[in-house]
């Protein structure tokens, strides 16, 4: 195995703001700090996998706004492929206002803005590089009609899928993703993908034994710092977290997801390339940022022998 990974997904620009407390209605309040960055779960999970070194191409729209040049010279700073990276014309770019507690929480609102313009006949355009992929990731801040159009895809051409279900969009049609490789939710993600209760363990293992019964191959349960879980047909295999003090948890989950695509498509283990992802993910919330909090290669492996000392 090892292989190219295709994300057709979101991109954002973060605008991230540090506080000591959320203002109350009708308040104005001082915030510490503020930190401009790129971001978006789709372009996040992409920067993540080319950092470690994955050959990875990007499916996204941009605005025609003075974020999208700047967009796209980050993809190209990472390596990553922007053939497919395209303008949406009298349209602002994606934003994402973010603000961070001293605790390291954060609250997160999203404009789609041209994200909301990535449509299933971009990803046909894409066709022929997508069928020279190992693995597709999707996330939910892009239409749902170019999602099932992506799984559709992959389905044909027998490309691995995975769909990260962030953020939750309740009218998400599961029937239509029978045929995912892997669906990545987090607890409450599968409560609604689900409908069932997620407040065990023994419940989370049911709700996403549910979703495996209805098609999809493999389902890996984000928990945070709890680890995740790993729900194949064969058995359910517990990933141990790894602790760090957290400075900023924003785009955790896109670095455990972009980490994970990285190390599957090497060799196919996923429950190996799940224990680096929680790793990889740990210690981007040790860091301020989305993008800015990711680990290249060499940073990372430094990471993991002190883990492993
Ligand atoms: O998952 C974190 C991301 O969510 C941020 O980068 C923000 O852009 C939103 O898409
Ligand atoms: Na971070």
């Amino acid at each position: 195995m090892s292989g190219r990974i295709a994300v057709v997904g979101s991109n954002m620009v973060d605008l991230i703001t540090y506080v000591t407390r959320m203002p109350d209605k009708g308040e104005t309040i001082e915030a510490p700090n503020f930190a401009l960055g790129c971001g978006g779960k789709g372009a996040n999970q992409a920067i993540a996998a080319a950092r470690l070194g994955a050959d990875v191409l990007m499916v996204t729209r941009v605005g025609d706004d003075i974020f999208a040049d700047n967009t796209i010279a980050n993809f190209k700073a990472n390596g990553i492929d922007t053939r497919f990276v395209r303008k949406v014309p009298g349209t602002p770019s994606g934003v994402a206002p973010i603000f961070v507690e001293q605790n390291g929480e954060n609250s997160i609102l999203i404009v789609k803005g041209a994200n909301a313009h990535l449509s299933p006949a971009d990803v046909e355009e894409a066709g022929e590089a997508l069928k020279g992929c190992a693995l597709i990731l999707m996330q939910l801040e892009v239409p749902l009609e170019t999602i099932y159009a992506t799984v559709a895809f992959g389905a044909a051409h027998g490309i691995p899928t995975l769909l990260n279900p962030a953020p939750a969009v309740p009218e998400l049609d599961v029937e239509r993703l029978r045929t995912l490789s892997f669906l990545t939710p987090n607890e409450t993600e599968l409560a609604i993908l689900s409908g069932m209760p997620v407040a065990s363990e023994t419940e989370v293992e049911a709700a996403a034994r549910s979703l495996i019964a209805k098609g999809v191959r493999t389902v890996i349960v984000t928990m945070g710092a709890r680890g995740a879980l790993l729900v194949e047909e064969k058995g359910a295999t517990r990933i141990a977290p790894v602790r760090v003090t957290p400075k900023d948890t924003t785009g955790a989950g896109d670095a455990f997801i972009g980490s994970f695509a990285h190390y599957y498509t090497q060799n196919g283990d996923i429950a190996a390339a799940l224990r680096k992802a929680v790793r990889y993910a740990a210690d981007s919330i040790t860091r301020n940022g989305t993008q800015s909090s990711y680990a290249t290669l060499a940073e990372f492996e430094a990471f993991c022998a002190t883990i492993d000392a």
